[in-house]
């Protein structure tokens, strides 16, 4: 064996545990060209809103998208994800906002307060803890079957609502609307 080669053997390579818990980035994502050619900041433009296929999307999982530099996660709840989110009065909630970009400042977490749609099925919100900014677990996690911050031990419910840990905030919901049947655009 060449000295290199031992060389390269004694190297770590560190991964940041929070960053793997974001779960494959989805390359189908669009960034939707809404820029002025002209215009100088126009790579900054192209950021500020994105469209999503969410086509694909089977209840019961989601997927992480980057949009301006953070991960959403875009899931598509089961009926009995709805059922135990819409099930919690807000009173027992930790967070009584529902940090809704989409709502006036004030808006109650009620679970229809969070969701995309009346139905309840789509939740849309930022992957950022909002004890220190690590990235939750997903796909029913938790003691509250939601997401689940492993940094420091905060549980989400399965409406990204803080339930119990550190974090201080739901997680929040940005700016988001269906444009069409299949399409999620952000922002
Ligand atoms: S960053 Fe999530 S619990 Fe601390």
């Amino acid at each position: 064996m060449s000295q290199a080669e031992n060389t390269q053997g004694t190297r770590r390579d560190f991964i940041y545990y929070a960053t793997a818990g974001a779960g494959a980035v989805v390359t189908g994502a669009a960034v939707w060209p809404l820029v002025n050619q002209m215009n100088p900041s126009a790579d900054v433009l192209a950021l500020a809103s994105i469209r999503v296929d969410v086509s694909a999307v089977e209840p019961g999982t989601q997927i992480t998208v980057l949009w301006q530099g953070k991960p959403v996660f875009i899931r598509r709840r089961t009926e009995a994800e709805i059922t135990e989110a819409r099930a919690v009065e807000v009173s027992e909630l930790v967070d009584p906002l529902a940090d809704n970009a989409n709502l006036a400042d004030g808006a109650d977490a009620s679970d229809e307060n969070r969701a995309l749609d009346e139905n309840g099925e789509w939740l849309v919100m930022m992957g950022v803890c909002t004890h220190l900014g690590c990235v939750p677990l997903g796909d029913g996690a938790g003691d509250f079957n939601g997401w689940f911050c492993p940094c420091h031990g905060s549980h989400y419910d399965t409406s990204g609502r803080i339930r119990k840990g550190p974090a201080p905030r739901n997680l929040p919901v940005p700016t988001a609307a269906f444009v069409d049947d299949s399409t999620i655009q952000l922002g």
